[in-house]
């Protein structure tokens, strides 16, 4: 899979992906990422990437121009892209089921805003899909594209190892995860849950499917309604409630 960033900050985006799963990852060759200095694609000698917004007010917005040559530069020289995702507060926000869906694009660019934002016209020149990581405002779209190139990048086939780590992972069915332990099997006293030592697979199974449902329950309630649900899920989960009411 192929991602292309740009950024007025390469090395910020070098740096984040040189360690890691996603730098094995481009190591092994199985994602391909070009990191392109929107300065690069200024035609004046200060290579100006930013002006001052027309009626008035704080702050900077990113011309349109080296923007759209960057993208017709990313188009010749490394085919044209599935999609063309900015990275902005303004942007839908970002979650696991659009990690997926981006995961099976062949080919995403990401545009990383900085100051007050981008010229409105770049939305109109070119489809893009405005994406947000969060509701906080970041001074740049450039941590928000690692977090994308990260969430999307591990889930591009061969790239995380232990495939069913990923299948059965957090938010994979709408839950939260269940609780991990580790050696030492009692650690300042406070022994690992008996079950996970019993060495009876499916109680350890039942344990953790119920404590999925009863943390989601507990942290992130607004997730259950979206939530695949088996039957007995759905059991647990009346009870929980009724519990919970008195
Ligand atoms: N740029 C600034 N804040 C951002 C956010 N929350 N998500 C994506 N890009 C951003």
């Amino acid at each position: 899979m192929k991602f292309d960033i740009v950024t007025i900050f390469p090395r910020m985006i070098r740096g984040g992906l040189e360690e890691g799963v996603v730098a094995r990852a481009a190591d092994r060759g199985l994602l391909d990422v070009a990191v392109h200095d929107l300065r690069d694609f200024t035609t004046d000698r200060h290579r100006t990437v930013d002006d001052m917004p027309y009626g008035g007010g704080p702050g900077m917005v990113m011309k349109p121009e080296p923007l759209v040559r960057a993208l017709a530069s990313i188009r010749d020289s490394r085919g044209v892209p599935s999609t063309v995702v900015v990275l902005s507060p303004q942007g839908k926000p970002f979650t696991q089921a659009d990690a997926v869906r981006l995961s099976a694009l062949p080919h995403v660019a990401l545009l990383c805003g900085r100051y007050e934002g981008i010229d409105e016209r770049l939305r109109e020149l070119v489809d893009v899909e405005e994406i947000s990581i969060g509701d906080y405002v970041l001074s740049g779209g450039e941590l928000a594209a690692l977090v994308v190139i990260d969430a999307v990048g591990r889930l591009v086939p061969g790239v995380v190892g232990d495939a069913e780590s990923v299948v059965a992972e957090s938010f994979s069915r709408g839950l939260l995860d269940y609780p991990h332990y580790t050696r030492p099997a009692v650690f300042e006293g406070l022994a690992v849950p008996d079950v996970l030592v019993s060495g009876h697979h499916a109680e350890v199974q039942r344990w953790r499917k119920r404590q999925a449902l009863v943390r989601t329950f507990e942290r992130r309630p607004e997730l259950l309604a979206g939530a695949a649900l088996d039957d007995e899920e759905r059991q647990w989960l009346e009870d929980l409630q009724k519990t919970h009411r008195g």
